[in-house]
């Protein structure tokens, strides 16, 4: 069922942004136990401007490739009404450009302000931004002005009670939905103690949902404790990360599955989409925990594959066929396109022979930054274009549609 109705932000259990956990298996498996929002991991705007969408047939994925054809941000239909893409930027327009590019395949756009770590704040990111309010306010206006989805923020809280309420205050008038306060200082590490008082000084202060994060360690083992900690802090929804990441069903309401279940889980959806199998152990390490050094754990840490990993959690049979399904579309969906290719014309698409030749323009200037250019002169809508990676070659085939017309290179 395709949901259209915009997220709200209140009465939700939401799993928090994780750098390399927070991939498409783990936000399918959190929404398999009960959470209502995921949010993807941090991705760097200057990285997703590289990225194609690309329309992945065989996995009925959406995928945001690199150009050395890595998979950046892969989503599915099953999450489009309820994941939040979150990002890293320091800049309005770069913002505003990867929103633009993702808007239509997830429910609401993050900016992450509260990155501590120095690859973030170096470049004016993360935390960083905490110090810079007119550069919030910059990047927030620009997307909620933007795009139609609904924008948020995560940040982490001042050293004063009555600066992060300012702050926040000021965050609000932007105009975005809902923010997530992770309750402690930048300097603070996970082990310290959350500041439960500063998240309700901010709730009572502002009208839009805010967020509480940061209750794994003291107060999030079990599901009945979210509430206890969107009690203690005032907030309209709790957002988790360490817990989820550790047992990620602790957002079913029955109550903790037994991990060998939620790994068996995890590992369907890692073959299922095909995910990097150096990812799918990352984050199976992350739920062993202080079993990694127990036979299976030592097995784990060894495997090479997604086949090894299947193999050590005894699912050979469920790689063998979940692998063998995606053999058998891919080579239907070959034939298709090729029989595609060569019976049928798109009558739409006015196809001409456009080589591009790096020599025959500027450093730095691609093809695509002079349409963009000419249909600003014009006064025409940007430029779309809708690329599919053709199964049978790899290679990437774009149409661009410039003043209602669609195009494509025939080379
Ligand atoms: C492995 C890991 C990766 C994280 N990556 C991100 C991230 O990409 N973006 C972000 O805003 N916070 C990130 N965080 C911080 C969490 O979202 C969260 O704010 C923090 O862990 C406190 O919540 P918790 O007590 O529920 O763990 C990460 C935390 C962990 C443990």
């Amino acid at each position: 069922m395709t949901v259209n109705t915009p997220l709200c932000f209140r009465g939700k259990s939401i799993l928090a942004p994780m750098v390399r956990v927070g991939t498409l298996p783990m936000r399918l498996l959190a929404l398999d136990y009960g959470a209502d929002i995921v949010y993807c991991e941090e991705l760097i705007d200057i990285k997703m401007l590289q990225c194609k969408r690309v329309v992945n047939e065989v996995l009925e994925t959406v995928d945001f490739v690199a150009p050395n054809e890595r998979v950046v941000f892969r989503t599915c239909e099953r999450e489009r009404h309820c994941v939040v893409f979150q990002m890293g930027s320091a800049d309005a327009e770069r913002a505003l450009a990867v929103a633009k590019l993702v808007e239509s395949d997830v429910a609401g756009i993050d900016i992450n302000m509260g990155c501590p770590k120095e690859y973030s704040t170096k470049g004016g990111m993360g935390a960083a931004l905490l110090s810079d309010p007119d550069k919030i306010e910059s990047i927030l206006t620009t997307l909620v002005k933007g795009i139609c989805k609904p924008v948020t923020c995560k940040i982490r809280i001042l050293p004063s009670v009555e600066d992060t309420v300012n702050l926040v205050k000021r965050i609000e008038k932007t105009g975005i939905a809902a923010i997530a306060v992770h309750g402690r200082k930048k300097e603070e590490r996970p082990q310290h103690p959350v500041h439960c008082d500063v998240i309700k000084a901010i709730s009572e202060a502002v009208s839009i949902p805010v967020i509480a994060n940061g209750g794994s360690h003291d107060f999030i083992r079990e599901y009945m404790d979210i509430e206890t900690f969107q009690k203690a802090t005032a907030a309209s929804s709790v957002m988790i990360a360490r817990a989820a990441m550790w047992n990620p069903s602790i957002f079913r309401k029955e109550g903790l599955f037994p991990l060998r279940k939620v790994m068996q889980d995890y590992i369907k959806y890692a073959v299922r989409y095909d995910n990097h199998y150096t990812n799918t152990k990352y984050c199976l390490c992350q739920m062993l925990r202080e079993q990694l050094e127990t036979t299976q754990g030592k097995k784990l840490h060894a495997a090479q594959s997604t086949q090894e990993i299947c193999e050590v959690f005894e699912m050979a049979d469920f790689y063998e066929e979940t692998t063998t399904i995606f053999t058998a579309k891919k080579t239907s969906l070959e034939t298709k396109i090729q029989d595609e290719d060569d019976q049928m014309e798109d009558p739409d698409v006015i196809k001409m022979a456009v080589r591009f030749d790096k020599r025959e323009y500027p450093p730095q200037i691609t093809p695509k930054m002079y349409l963009l250019e000419w249909c600003r002169k014009e006064k025409h809508p940007q430029p779309i274009y809708e690329t599919v990676q053709r199964p049978l070659d790899r290679l990437f085939c774009s149409v661009v549609t410039v003043a209602e017309q669609k195009y494509k290179s025939t080379l």
